[in-house]
């Protein structure tokens, strides 16, 4: 097996007093200030506040906090492995406001934008990359609603778990998704595409002798 303790950053002397504060610094903000910001964009929009096209500006800054916060989750597990930072304690949080966001994405395009049932439908069915980033969001929604002490009770962890490994495919869908739509070459869904990717090689590496959690 790989020795991965030199890129661990063991004995590294920085590591244990930061993740000392990050013990000290309680999850429950984080729901608060990601709750407040979704509120805060909306307001924005309804009052002129995000330009002429506030229903697109609104889909896209909720599409691109969704797409951040993936990744955010997804680098917890190698931060933890390969540097010895532990943010494991707001991985649930990190999660849970990733679907937050993602619904508002969501509801912005079906109810204020596409607005008819039919014309949902079509779009899913006709547009490519709304069927990419709506497989993604399917995936994601049992994960957003098992993310609570009463599910992972009733399914026991090992299922629990298994379940939850659906974030890989959807966040590759996710930045699939916006690599599609980008109209002509745009670097930034690349960037998010490489870093996703990179992620999930780190994790699933055999040669790096990680486990696969
Ligand atoms: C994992 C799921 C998803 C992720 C991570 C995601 C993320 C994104 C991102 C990052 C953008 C581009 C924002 C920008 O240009 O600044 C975007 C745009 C968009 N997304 Fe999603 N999305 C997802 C699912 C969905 C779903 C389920 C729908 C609708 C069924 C959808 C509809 C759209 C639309 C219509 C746009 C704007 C396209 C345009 O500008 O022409 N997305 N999304």
């Amino acid at each position: 097996m790989t020795d991965t303790s030199s890129i661990r950053g063991d004995g590294q002397t920085w590591v244990a007093p930061l993740n000392g504060a990050l013990r000290r610094v309680p999850v429950w903000p984080l729901y608060v200030i990601g709750a407040a910001w979704g509120g805060w964009l909306f307001w924005l929009a309804a009052t002129g506040g995000l330009g002429v096209e506030p229903i697109e500006a609104l889909e896209h800054r909720y599409g691109q906090l969704s797409l951040q916060l993936l990744v955010a989750g997804l680098a917890v597990t190698p931060l933890r492995k390969l540097l010895g930072i532990n943010l494991m304690k707001f991985r649930r949080a990190i999660g849970v406001l990733t679907f937050f966001f993602l619904l508002a994405h969501f509801l912005v395009w079906a109810v204020l934008d596409v607005q008819t049932a039919s014309a949902i439908w079509a779009d899913i069915l006709k547009r490519p990359y709304v069927t990419i980033g709506m497989a993604g969001f399917l995936m994601l929604i049992p994960l957003g609603l098992t993310s609570n002490n009463w599910s992972v009770r009733k399914l026991g962890g090992a299922a629990w778990r298994k379940l939850h490994k659906l974030v890989y495919p959807a966040a590759v869908l996710g930045a699939l998704h916006f690599v599609w739509l980008a109209k002509g070459f745009q670097i930034e869904p690349l960037i998010y595409l490489g870093i996703i990717v990179g992620l999930l090689a780190i994790r699933f590496w055999p040669a790096l002798g990680f486990g696969r959690r």
